[in-house]
């Protein structure tokens, strides 16, 4: 649990340059406040206590402004910036080292009208994806390895690995590893087995 705690203030001082000190981030982060939360709330989820981790979950959004579902999964190094409005759903997926701002939302795609059960409903973010300010990602959609999503997009589509995504609807501007693999195929002329990850 501390060394968890060290990682996610590490993790703030990489990417934040605003952060002071150890205290400042203590005192002043809220997304360090949210997850350390979530880490309590998703384990009391675990061990079917719902009502009492929902209870840890509610108390952190009204702390903190960010709601977390404490049946979401959360890798290691997460950092949300700022924080306010942010959403993440119940069945999201967050791999290590992602990073949120404030008003992003991992949600359902439903509004309304029928159920869409109990299912995987929320998107699934692997490692290294950062989501810019305002920014939806609406249903069980998958944000590859180190994809970027501009602020205020609507990305409804899987990203691919690498990919950076804006707009709305979300649409892919450049795709680092696209560009990587298309190098290599120019210069070696052996297909890449990674190549199959891209559009
Ligand atoms: C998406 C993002 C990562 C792209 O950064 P980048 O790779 O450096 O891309 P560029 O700045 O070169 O922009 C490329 C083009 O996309 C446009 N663009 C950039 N971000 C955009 C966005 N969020 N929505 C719509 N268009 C955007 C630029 O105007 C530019 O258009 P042009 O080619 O017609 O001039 C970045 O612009 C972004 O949205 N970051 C979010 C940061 C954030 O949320 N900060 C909150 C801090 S409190």
């Amino acid at each position: 649990m501390f060394r968890r705690l060290k990682e996610d203030i590490q993790s703030i001082f990489e990417r934040d340059p605003a952060a002071a000190n150890t205290l400042d981030v203590l005192v002043s982060y809220p997304g360090l406040h949210a997850i350390t939360m979530h880490r309590l709330a998703h384990v009391l989820w675990n061990k079917n206590f719902r009502l009492v981790a929902r209870l840890v979950s509610s108390l952190s959004r009204f702390i903190t402004g960010i709601e977390i579902h404490p049946g979401a999964r959360i890798g290691r190094r997460f950092f949300i910036d700022h924080g306010m409005g942010v959403v993440i759903g119940e069945t999201a997926e967050i791999g290590d080292d992602v990073t949120l701002y404030h008003g992003v939302t991992l949600g359902g795609k439903s509004l309304g009208g029928k159920s869409p059960g109990k299912g995987k409903r929320h998107p699934t973010l692997e490692s290294g994806v950062s989501v810019g300010a305002g920014a939806k990602i609406l249903g069980p959609v998958c944000l590859g390895k180190n994809a970027k999503i501009g602020a205020n997009a609507v990305v409804t589509k899987d990203v691919p690995e690498g990919a950076t995504a804006l707009g709305i609807p979300g649409h892919i501007i450049h795709n680092k590893l696209k560009v990587a693999v298309n190098d290599m195929h120019q210069t070696s002329g052996t297909p890449s087995k990674v190549a199959g990850l891209v559009s």
